[in-house]
């Protein structure tokens, strides 16, 4: 079985203020498995960017650097509204570093988490209409990344970040930290980042396709609607053990028991996104997205509710 990535913490403070490439890294955003993401200042565009920072601190770091600059070329070849934009990539003896657009808003897991903290019970959750207004666009931008051969392979609230003025979404992180990250110093396969959004079949299979991408997606939506997912159990060990050997059993409730918006249909499309039988599964992302559109026009333009 391939090795979890701890997320692992490392001294932003020293980096603030110093020149990558004619970008000064100003205040730290939030940091990940394996790198932290910072606002830039481009000083030659006079321009905002952000900026990601893989350390070579971090053991396995130095190997990794001809997959992620392949992996970078070819997410700099995606061009989608809702995908966020390379703008460079490059290294120094001390990191690896992204230059990318920079969202200015907040990522889906604080969204979905400054719901859950509101006093006011039914407002624990994110509106259906504004949920499936985010995640149709994600499907698209995914839909798009799978017709160009690219998969994601680490689909997941924090790599989907909202614009605060326009409440548009964009997905992030295509694949580049995978790719940097693939393999441990053993040359093991590691899995990036949280285990609960990942397909079973990528917990032990070498290869997987565009259907795990289909199965973590599935996962955030059905997370995003209600709050939370009601997994039975609560360690990571346990949970992936559930997802690799009983994967049927790994939830407490269905999802329309699990919270009241979600109606026979949307289950429906929940749960085919969601099947642990990646043959049973959607077979492509465009049909998720077209189900859950056709879904959404019915519901919210007179139809069904
Ligand atoms: N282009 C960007 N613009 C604005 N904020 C960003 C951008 N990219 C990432 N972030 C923010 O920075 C935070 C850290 O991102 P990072 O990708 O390092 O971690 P992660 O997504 O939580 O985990 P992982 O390392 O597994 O991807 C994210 O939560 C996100 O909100
Ligand atoms: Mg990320």
């Amino acid at each position: 079985m391939a090795a979890i990535v701890e997320h692992r913490q490392f001294d932003l403070k020293r980096y603030v203020g110093k020149e990558i490439n004619n970008i000064i890294l100003m205040e730290p955003i939030g940091q990940g498995a394996m790198g932290a993401v910072f606002v830039g200042y481009q000083k030659s565009l006079k321009r905002k960017v952000a900026v990601k920072l893989f350390p070579r601190q971090i053991e396995g770091a130095a190997d990794y650097s001809v997959n992620f600059r392949d992996e970078a070329e070819i997410v700099a070849g995606l061009n989608h509204p809702n995908i966020v934009q390379i703008f460079d990539m490059g290294e120094t003896s001390e990191y690896l570093y992204i230059i990318m657009q920079l969202v200015v808003g907040e990522d889906l897991r604080i969204m979905i988490q400054r719901h859950q903290l509101n006093p006011i019970p039914v407002r624990r959750r994110i509106d259906l209409n504004k949920v499936l207004g985010i995640m149709l666009p994600v499907l698209d931008a995914l839909s798009y990344a799978h017709e160009e051969g690219v998969i994601h392979q680490d689909i997941k609230p924090a790599n989907i970040l909202i614009e605060e003025k326009s409440g548009r979404p964009f997905l992030a992180d295509f694949g580049i930290a995978r790719s940097a990250l693939n393999e441990d110093r053993d040359g093991a396969s590691v899995i990036m980042g949280t285990p609960l959004y990942i397909a079973p079949e990528q917990i032990c299979e070498e290869k997987t396709d565009q259907r795990a991408d289909i199965y973590s997606a599935g996962t955030v939506l059905f997370e995003a609607i209600a709050g939370k997912l009601p997994f039975k159990t609560t360690t990571v060990e346990a949970l992936l053990n559930l997802k690799m050997n009983n994967p049927e059993a790994l939830y407490s409730m269905t999802p329309s028991q699990c919270c009241p918006d979600i109606d026979s249909e949307l289950e429906k499309i929940i749960l085919k996104a969601i099947d642990p039988n990646k043959e049973r599964r959607y077979q492509t992302c465009r049909s998720f997205y077209l189900n859950l559109s056709l879904y959404m026009k019915n519901r919210f333009n007179g139809g069904i509710s």
